[in-house]
């Protein structure tokens, strides 16, 4: 049995993907307390540092949430996060870290379900994975 709890973490944008979190919390949905949040105004702002430091300080998964595209608040910002992920994943085996720890999903304010299916999906392909060896450096 595998008894590894991996260390997730979140980046949420208020408009869409955090509000979607905070629909699903008041349905009372569970998902993995290994599971942290960050809250952040646009999937836009989050900078490859901030998922690089993740990964430094213990993170064994990262997952970008945003707006659909098209819902964005800020127009392009989920566009602007897609394109940084998808260069990301790129960098990341140089870094000694499977692409696979990086996710990029688009959950709405109307989709907790679909929020807590992804958060328990991504558990358990982490899990399968195993901790993460080698630690980027931020
Ligand atoms: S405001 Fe949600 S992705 Fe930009």
């Amino acid at each position: 049995m595998n008894n590894f709890e991996p260390n997730l973490v979140g980046f949420l944008c208020n408009w869409c993907s955090y509000a979607g979190a905070d629909s699903a919390g008041s349905r009372k949905l569970q998902y993995p307390a290994a599971f942290k949040a960050v809250r952040v105004m646009c999937s836009g702002r989050v900078d490859p540092q901030m998922i690089l430091k993740a990964f430094a300080e213990g993170a064994d998964g990262v997952t970008i949430f945003g707006c659909h595209p098209g819902d964005c608040h800020y127009k392009e910002g989920n566009r602007k996060a897609e394109s940084r992920e998808t260069l990301l994943r790129q960098v990341l085996p140089d870094l000694g870290i499977e692409p696979e720890r990086l996710r990029l999903e688009w959950i709405s304010a109307s989709e907790g379900s679909r929020f807590v299916e992804v958060v328990e999906e991504f558990y358990q392909d982490i899990k399968a994975m195993g901790p993460l060896k080698k630690r980027a450096t931020a």
